[in-house]
């Protein structure tokens, strides 16, 4: 049940003034702070029964609309009249760090967008991404083979182990970023990722140092091309048109950024959804055959990210039910609507062999995932990779101990830790 004083913060912030909803005098919406996985779904599915648009309060203070249900978010998600304004904070960044980090096509409508996702989608091809697929191979065996041993004497933590520094060796190998910059991203992506629930300042701090180490970077791949992304994203041509330096600076931020937080929680979440439902590891361990449907089920039943990026409403229109008004933020809750029991009902279970799996974890329309067939590749490999080596995982602590980080975006565990020591 949510208590009064979630109630609040979802449905009755509407009647606030502008200064009460920014002064932290409502709390945000329970989902985004909890810490426990089972308690956020289980909120969302109560606010999704409940109705297919709610205000709530997000960690920063702003409210906005929240589109819970799974019709009602594709339709919002193609929806013109919702535009993309930027990320929390972006009015209050210095204009230069703004653009340097905004300028990517995330973050604008079209027809911009579409030349962004061209001249990136001419550098970012298939062929680049399949050609990867040996060594997001070879990368998982380098990472698993050491922990098989440690495994059954003791246990892991899966996140920071493997579910985390795989991803980064990906994208890092991919956009040629040397591997002595790799250790600074996980607290520049972080504040990226939580600038909610950080705060302006120190995630204004993490990304003036983020684009310096990403200016410096394009420096020396325009000085020295070399096979990788970076490099390509820096001759990247369409007819005359080319990349302006805070496009191709915002375009790598988002890459780095988008191309492993996400991910990380696709193996994380997904092994933990795995264990806890008796006998799926062991299916799946004896069906790997199984695991591309396996991958789309789990991205749907508790995916790697909780909400949209912020869409702002350009003009006033009634839209499921309720008046959104012209300049109203609005989010969709990708999270809540790929479990929206209103429109499948077994839409809680966990089905590994569901076909067709429609879900909305890489979003939907224009801004539809650039990187979902790399994300794809590399959680096939982990999971078939996990599934070899470790036949008896299980987690080395009880559900209570499991944490969840609070935030807006991600639907993030902090760590897993795994054994296959008998219990
Ligand atoms: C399981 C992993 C991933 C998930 C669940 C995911 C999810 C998403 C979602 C939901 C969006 C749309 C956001 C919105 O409309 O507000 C998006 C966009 C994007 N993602 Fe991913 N992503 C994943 C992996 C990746 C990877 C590996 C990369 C890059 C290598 C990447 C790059 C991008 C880019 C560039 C966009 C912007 C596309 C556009 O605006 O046209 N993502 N992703």
């Amino acid at each position: 049940m949510l208590t009064e004083s979630h109630q609040l913060s979802v449905d009755r912030c509407q009647d606030l003034s502008v200064e009460a909803r920014l002064s932290g005098s409502i709390p945000p919406a329970p989902f985004f702070l909890t810490t426990d996985l089972d308690e956020r779904h289980r909120l969302y599915g109560e606010l999704s029964r409940s109705g297919p648009v709610h205000r709530v309060v997000l960690p920063h203070g702003e409210w906005a609309w929240l589109v819970v249900r799974y019709e009602q978010a594709r339709a919002a998600l193609t929806d013109p009249r919702l535009a993309k304004t930027g990320p929390p904070f972006a009015a209050e960044l210095d204009p230069a760090l703004r653009c340097a980090i905004n300028s990517n096509m995330l973050n604008v409508d079209l027809p911009e967008h579409g030349r962004l996702r061209r001249l990136v989608a001419a550098a970012f091809t298939r062929r680049r991404v399949e050609r990867l697929a040996p060594r997001i191979q070879q990368l998982t065996d380098e990472l698993l083979d050491p922990l098989v041993a440690r495994a059954a004497d003791s246990s892991f933590d899966l996140v920071a182990e493997f579910a985390y520094p795989l991803p980064v060796a990906v994208i890092c190998e991919l956009l040629g970023v040397p591997e002595s910059g790799r250790e600074k991203f996980r607290e520049w992506s972080f504040a990226d990722v939580n600038a909610s629930v950080i705060g302006v300042e120190a995630y204004a701090e993490a990304a003036t140092a983020f684009v310096e180490y990403l200016r410096d970077l394009i420096a020396r791949k325009r000085r020295e091309p070399a096979d990788d992304l970076t490099s390509a994203l820096v001759g990247a041509r369409d007819g005359s048109d080319s990349l302006t330096e805070d496009e191709l600076t915002s375009m790598i931020y988002l890459l780095l950024v988008a191309g492993h937080e996400t991910t990380v929680n696709l193996i994380a979440n997904g092994v933990y959804m795995l264990l806890r439902r008796p006998g799926a590891w062991a299916v799946l361990g004896a069906e790997p055959e199984r695991v591309p449907s396996a991958v789309e089920e789990l991205l749907r039943i508790d995916g790697p990210v909780q909400t949209s990026t912020l869409r702002i409403a350009v003009e006033t229109f009634e839209f499921a039910g309720v008046t959104i008004k012209e300049g109203d933020t609005v989010l969709v809750g990708l999270l809540a609507a790929n479990r929206d029991t209103t429109t499948r009902p077994d839409a809680e279970e966990l089905d590994l062999t569901r076909s067709p799996n429609q879900h909305v974890a890489f979003g939907h329309g224009i801004h539809l995932c650039l990187g979902a067939p790399l994300a794809r590749l590399e959680a096939q490999a982990a999971f078939t990779g996990l599934l070899a080596r470790f036949p008896g995982l299980r987690t080395a602590v009880s559900p209570h101990e499991i944490v969840a980080e609070p935030g807006l975006l991600m639907n993030a565990l902090r760590a897993l830790p795994v054994t296959t020591r008998p219990a």
